[in-house]
């Protein structure tokens, strides 16, 4: 057994560890802008800016079921939908506010749709819920809001009460986790209590106090037990969420120095919601070394799709999509129930080990494409077999020694030369399986 033991919580995160692998959907209002999900904060918009995507939201080829299915392809296990985003336009039939998508053309419950879709396909449902909100009148101006450089800006936050928006959020919350069946995921987004420099004292951050995390999290465990829960109210829970970066080694508690259940969040190109002129979009090696280099250190890959206004993924989150398909059609053994490596195998230069939770298979990736050994120290007393991965074809190798016939020759008792192709398979990482004694 693997002897890594990450942090106890209350959610039930064994079925997150070991399925490894989940779909962020960003979808809002934003996609018809098209210009970053942040867009009201970066262009200062106006209510009534806004407004426009309001009235002609009307996502006429939103098919859920499409997405789920390709979603599966993908090896995803589980989703996390972007119930309201901080533009605070609801995707669900909540009886709190008007401003929801039943009220624009859509004209139906976008996330019952996504919920039933994803269900259907066997994937785990989860919801992403927006603490930040710019469209609540009580949610109090601050440095993120896009009405902070207005001049009346202080003056209109007298009467704005935090207290009566901490109330709505519960409220939706209730909603959310009551009216759509076993919710696996509640992923709440973000805390910024620390001030952005520049601004006048009295513009806060806002953090848990604000939020009445304790409160709204009890509230959360109470309707759904076991639901995963992250970090970002403020208050420590079941998922640490590094997000836009590839951590290096395992997150641990940075106090206890505890192995945490994380899950690094990350997009095909640099926007969350639907970006049509952003191109920085990721290679296939990319995208396939991002799930590798995450799991090969404990953690999960929350990858996201930013869905076009009309209602589909668009080519490009199609494609990428496809490429997490046509590897993890023959590779998911090394990623599904994997984790980190136990320390005494140290991974050979280009490649990234995984190591199946039981203990028993070894996943050697090869990022870098060796030529044409391939030197495994430390292993030769626990190998029993090792086959591709993709195609299950024996990998011979020789124990102790390997001649490399140029007057080169590596000795060493602990060695495994594996015997590796000149060409490489075709797959992006080919690896390595091998079976411990
Ligand atoms: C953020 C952003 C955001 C995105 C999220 C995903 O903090 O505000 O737009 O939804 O992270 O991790």
């Amino acid at each position: 057994m693997s002897s890594y033991v990450t942090k106890k919580t209350l959610g039930d995160t064994e079925w997150f560890e070991h399925d490894r692998f989940g779909m962020f959907i960003h979808w809002g209002l934003y996609a018809m802008p098209a210009r970053n999900e942040w867009i009201k904060h970066i262009e200062c918009q106006t209510d009534e800016i806004y407004d426009k995507y309001f009235k002609y939201f009307n996502p006429d080829m939103y098919e859920p079921k499409k997405w789920a299915k390709m979603a599966k392809e993908a090896g995803m296990k589980y989703a996390v939908f972007t119930t309201k985003h901080h533009e605070g336009f609801c995707m669900f039939d909540s009886q709190y506010t008007d401003y929801k998508c039943t009220n624009t053309p859509a004209g139906r419950d976008l996330v019952k749709e996504y919920v039933d879709a994803f269900r259907a396909e066997g994937i785990r449902v989860g919801f992403y819920y927006s603490l930040i909100d710019w469209h609540h009148p009580d949610f109090t101006i601050d440095t993120k809001h896009p009405r902070r450089f207005d001049k009346n800006a202080e003056e209109l936050n007298q009467g704005r009460d935090m207290k009566k928006y901490a109330q709505y959020m519960r409220d939706q919350v209730t909603e959310l986790l009551t009216n759509y069946g076993k919710i696996d995921i509640l992923w709440f987004d973000f805390s910024y209590s620390t001030p952005d420099p520049g601004f006048p004292e009295w513009m806060k951050g806002k953090g848990k106090q604000d939020w009445e995390a304790e409160e709204l999290i009890a509230l959360a465990r109470k309707l759904q037990p076991g639901i995963i829960i992250d970090n970002r109210t403020e208050l420590e829970q079941d998922i640490w969420t590094p997000e836009q970066y590839q951590p290096l080694e395992w997150v641990k508690h940075s106090e206890t120095g505890d192995y945490l259940t994380w899950e690094a969040c990350q997009t095909f190109s640099g926007s969350w919601g639907y970006h049509r002129d952003e191109a920085t979009w990721k290679s296939p090696e990319m995208l396939i070394n991002m799930l590798v280099n995450t799991v090969c250190i404990g953690g999960n890959l929350l990858m996201n799709v930013g869905p076009t206004a009309r209602g589909y993924l668009d080519y490009r989150a199609e494609n990428a999509l496809k490429v997490y398909a046509d590897w993890m059609k023959y590779n998911s053994r090394s990623i599904y129930g994997c984790t980190m490596a136990e320390p005494e195998f140290t991974a050979p230069r280009g490649t990234r080990l995984t190591q199946s939770v039981d203990g028993k298979r070894l996943y050697i990736h090869l990022v870098e494409y060796p030529y044409e050994f391939l030197e495994f120290r430390g292993l030769a007393d626990k190998i029993d077999y090792a086959q591709f991965l993709h195609d299950g074809s024996e990998v011979l190798y020789t124990l102790g020694s390997v001649d490399h016939f140029s007057e080169a020759r590596t000795e060493s008792a602990d060695l495994v030369a594996f015997k590796i192709p000149i060409v490489k398979p075709n797959t992006i990482v080919p690896v390595i399986e091998v079976f411990l004694k």
